[in-house]
């Protein structure tokens, strides 16, 4: 990868619009998934940001790359749930997606988390997004079968960030 000349920045209400045109603009999310994650951006800012929810943007001096967003799971002990992390489609590939995970992870144990969680779908269209998983320390724990619609399950993702 190029040097690094980005930084993880903490999101700001002004920084919404163009956060859901990098997500739409990926093609992978259907449009209430688009509406959802404004949602999610909304209700950060409005009261989530008080309950350790966390949301950083990835950006080199030039342009928005990407994004993260996570949260604890309530009613747990040091369990949390990664909701989002998309990449500027025609930057994916290059190591952004890894850089920012590993961010997420470092900032959950910071924060006392013990294990991630992430979930995906098992459409073939998210083959890629398995992958990465998978590549950067994630196992597959759960396969919910037709979770999200009829043939489409969850696919729930799992790594421990401390020794068990
Ligand atoms: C999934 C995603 C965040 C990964 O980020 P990334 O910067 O592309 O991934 P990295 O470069 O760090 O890692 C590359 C690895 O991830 C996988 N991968 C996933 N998407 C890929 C893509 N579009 N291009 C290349 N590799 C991709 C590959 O396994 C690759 O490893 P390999 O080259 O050894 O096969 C990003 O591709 C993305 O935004 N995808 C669309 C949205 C999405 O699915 N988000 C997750 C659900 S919320």
């Amino acid at each position: 990868m190029e040097q690094k000349s980005f930084a993880m920045i903490p999101l700001l209400d002004i920084h919404t619009d163009e956060m859901v045109e990098i997500a739409a603009g990926t093609g992978f999310f259907k449009e209430h998934e688009v509406q959802a994650l404004r949602e999610v951006l909304d209700d950060f800012h409005k009261e989530n940001h008080e309950y350790e929810h966390k949301g950083y943007l990835l950006q080199d001096d030039r342009q928005k790359l990407g994004f993260v967003y996570y949260a604890p799971a309530p009613m747990t002990e040091g369990t949390w749930q990664l909701w989002w992390i998309v990449v500027q489609k025609e930057l994916q590939g290059k190591g952004l997606g890894g850089h920012m995970l590993k961010e997420v992870e470092n900032d959950v144990l910071k924060l006392g988390g013990r294990v991630l969680f992430i979930e995906t779908s098992s459409q073939e269209k998210y083959e890629s997004t398995r992958k990465f998983y998978l590549k950067y320390g994630y196992n597959l724990e759960a396969r919910l079968r037709g979770f999200y619609a009829a043939g489409d399950d969850m696919m729930v993702y799992r790594k421990s960030l401390k020794p068990e």
